[in-house]
């Protein structure tokens, strides 16, 4: 995790799509994110095909429910034998513990990130839709200081909110980042955006690309000036 790796996030509606997409972008092998989207469609199998592969996978469902219903669930993940699944936060210290729990039961080394607030929401939206008060970074900071707390190996935050995390639960917690936009690139629903060189230049372990790389006229090559950024 140490080379800011790019996960893609592959936002297909079927397993025809992905693995062609995959195929002719030359883009076999490389991390990717499997979100609800492929993941309901396809089921656990779209994994098997990925492992084939060696995609290293993140695993993007983000649990939430009762704790034991997510510890069951994190049972059946864990025998995917993926590299990251998640939950969020929200779901409360017990459910985090129970998702690590479930995690446990195998022996494959899974990654449980908590979503702390998805980057596709704002200040406004938190504060007057939700009731949530205070601003989108110290609930991030928050948020992940009691995921850490109770098991969780890092979360999932903006880039923005990176830093603080870090200073709040050290170098080691991991912060996997999305709403990732190359110069230029729309930023479609995302609210709190920033480039890969930004990401890594402000405390992101993890970067996740979707559409800037995905809706590319050359997705290679938007992958690759993606991954340069963050290596330099
Ligand atoms: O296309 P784009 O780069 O915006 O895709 C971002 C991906 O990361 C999507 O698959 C989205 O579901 C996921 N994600 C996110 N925000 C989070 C957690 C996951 O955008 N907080």
């Amino acid at each position: 995790m140490k080379n800011n790796p790019i996960y893609v996030a592959l936002d297909f509606p079927s397993w025809n799509e992905t693995e062609q997409f995959l195929m002719e972008h030359d883009l076999r092998g490389v991390p990717v994110k499997v979100g609800m989207e492929l993941f309901y469609r396809e089921g656990p199998r779209v994994i098997e095909k990925l492992k084939v592969h060696d995609h290293p996978i993140f695993l993007d469902l983000k649990l939430h429910d009762i704790p034991t219903t997510v510890m069951r669930a994190m049972r059946n993940l864990a025998n995917l034998g993926v590299d990251i699944v998640n939950v969020h936060a929200l779901g409360g210290s017990g459910m985090i513990q129970a998702a690590k729990e479930g995690l446990n039961s195998s022996d494959h080394p899974t990654k449980l990130i908590a979503v702390t607030i998805l980057t596709s929401l704002e200040q406004e939206t938190l504060n007057n839709e939700l009731f949530i008060p205070g601003s989108v970074q110290d609930n991030a900071v928050h948020f992940a200081g009691f995921a850490k707390d109770n098991g969780a190996d890092g979360v999932v935050c903006s880039v923005h909110e990176a830093t603080a995390i870090k200073e709040a639960c050290g170098s080691d917690f991991l912060t996997v980042t999305p709403g990732i936009r190359l110069d230029n690139s729309e930023h479609h629903d995302q609210k709190r955006v920033a480039t890969p060189k930004f990401a890594k230049e402000n405390g992101s372990d993890i970067v996740v690309i979707g559409r800037s790389i995905t809706k590319a006229e050359n997705p290679r090559k938007a992958y690759d000036t993606a991954l340069k950024e963050c290596s330099n």
